[in-house]
């Protein structure tokens, strides 16, 4: 059984029972699907990589804590669809104790989860099997006190799953590392290829092949290849368009490796070479990303670091003409939201904006400190749009972001992205001397 697992069954107490759904295939168009990606809550827990599947953990079951349903074996479907790891795969490779058919599941139900005062159940994610759960609660009260002991708490159980995710072990740091390090490198090939004239998408296939031939399953998420203007569109996803001499390129790509997502922005000249306005804007950000990385520390809190990001950012805005006045009143009016309007980073994981709570409560008062295990990412930036008017023409239509993988550890903090150049002589360094 994966110690995960294990950890959520002593969490959940003997009195409860679980049922954690896998994803399903969704369709792409008629009748074909986008590529699978497994429910990480779900992938967490167990590592099945099959969709379809439901796992059901009952701490007080002696014999079999961990049931799986699973797609039974099927030569015909095998042949049309792919593999299947069946009943006995379950068991053999996956750890479960007990393994069963999925259409088995709404017959079992009832057997299963009567006698427990608690289920782990999170509504609203999946229709189907929220239905099959409210027939068998409803039917089941009715029979209560006669001869059926149905649960009577329903309880989330992702705020256990997403803590627990929160906080990486050991083993997860090392696949961390590793996803990290294959997006680097692919950066940093990006950074050695790319030419005027060159399209946003022969830069997006470099690296996600560079990605796939290192032993990436992926993307993260969609990469985002954006020249001149276009970085300026936080999630432009089209790269599709031609890079221009004199133009800056940023590239915020990440690789998924075993799960595990990786998450870097490089902004850097299209010709290897920055220009004054570009430079200007470049410095300020490196220097507030370089402040806030090293603010990324046990204890610090998420609240804190995005103050500082803005309040730097602020005097920064200020420094290049993007802004006039008071920093206490620009930064009270929001005015720095124009040129830079989202946070300084969020936790990754399994997913790129990875689970856990930002707050200590649940009126969402207090922010929650930085604690060693956690992975945030730092990626301040500065979008001055085309049309912004009010800003020096130099200016217009730049976009810089610069983004890192941080681990918070006992008595610091580890960038997990080092690797990749930021400091603008080096990028130009490594872009003319390749
Ligand atoms: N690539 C998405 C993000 O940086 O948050
Ligand atoms: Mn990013
Ligand atoms: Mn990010």
């Amino acid at each position: 059984m994966r110690p995960q697992l294990k950890k959520f069954i002593e969490q959940i107490g003997k009195d409860a029972i679980a049922i954690i759904p896998a994803a399903h295939e969704v369709t792409r168009s008629y009748d074909t699907e986008f590529k699978f990606h497994q429910d990480p809550d779900f992938y967490y827990l167990t590592g099945f990589p099959e969709p379809d599947a439901i796992a059901v953990i009952d701490p007080s079951n002696k014999k079999n804590p961990y049931t799986l349903f699973v797609r039974p074996r099927d030569p015909k479907m095998e042949t049309w669809y792919g593999r299947r790891e069946g009943t006995e795969g379950a068991k053999k490779n996956y750890g479960a104790d007990k393994a069963l058919p999925i259409e088995k599941f709404p017959q079992e139900l009832a057997k299963m989860v009567n006698g427990h005062e608690k289920l782990f159940y999170r509504f609203g994610v999946d229709g189907k099997l929220d239905q099959q759960i409210l027939t068998y609660l409803s039917a089941q009260r009715f029979r209560r006190l006669k001869t059926a002991y149905p649960p009577h708490t329903i309880v989330d159980p992702i705020l256990l799953i997403h803590d627990m995710r929160l906080h990486k072990t050991p083993e997860e740091v090392e696949l961390m590392q590793k996803s990290a390090d294959i997006a680097a490198e692919a950066h940093i090939l990006a950074m050695q290829s790319v030419k005027p004239e060159m399209n946003e998408s022969q830069i997006e296939s470099i690296i996600e092949h560079y990605f796939r031939m290192n032993g990436a399953a992926g993307v993260s998420y969609n990469s985002i290849i954006g020249g001149g203007a276009n970085a300026t569109i936080l999630h432009y996803v089209e790269n599709n368009a031609p890079l221009r001499d004199g133009d800056l390129l940023l590239i915020d790509a990440g690789a998924q490796y075993k799960g595990y997502a990786s998450d870097i922005t490089r902004t850097f000249p299209v010709n290897g070479r920055f220009t004054k306005p570009q430079r200007d804007i470049y410095d300020i950000v490196l220097d507030v990303e370089i402040k806030c990385l090293e603010a990324t520390r046990k204890g610090t809190t998420i609240k804190e670091r995005q103050k500082l990001s803005i309040e730097l950012l602020t005097e920064g805005m200020k420094e290049l003409g993007l802004l006039k006045g008071k920093t206490k009143d620009l930064i009270k009016k929001k005015a720095y939201e124009k040129y830079y309007m989202h946070g300084v980073g969020h936790y990754l994981g399994l997913d790129v904006h990875d689970a856990g709570r930002y707050f200590t409560d649940h009126r969402a008062k207090e922010s929650r400190p930085f604690a060693p295990g956690m992975v945030l990412t730092v990626e301040p930036g500065i979008y001055v749009p085309v049309d912004a008017k009010d800003a020096p023409a130099k200016y217009r239509g730049i976009g810089v972001r610069i983004e890192d993988d941080v681990l918070v550890t006992e008595d610091g903090n580890v960038n997990l992205t080092a690797k990749v150049p930021k400091q603008a002589e080096e990028i130009e360094e490594l872009m003319n001397n390749k």
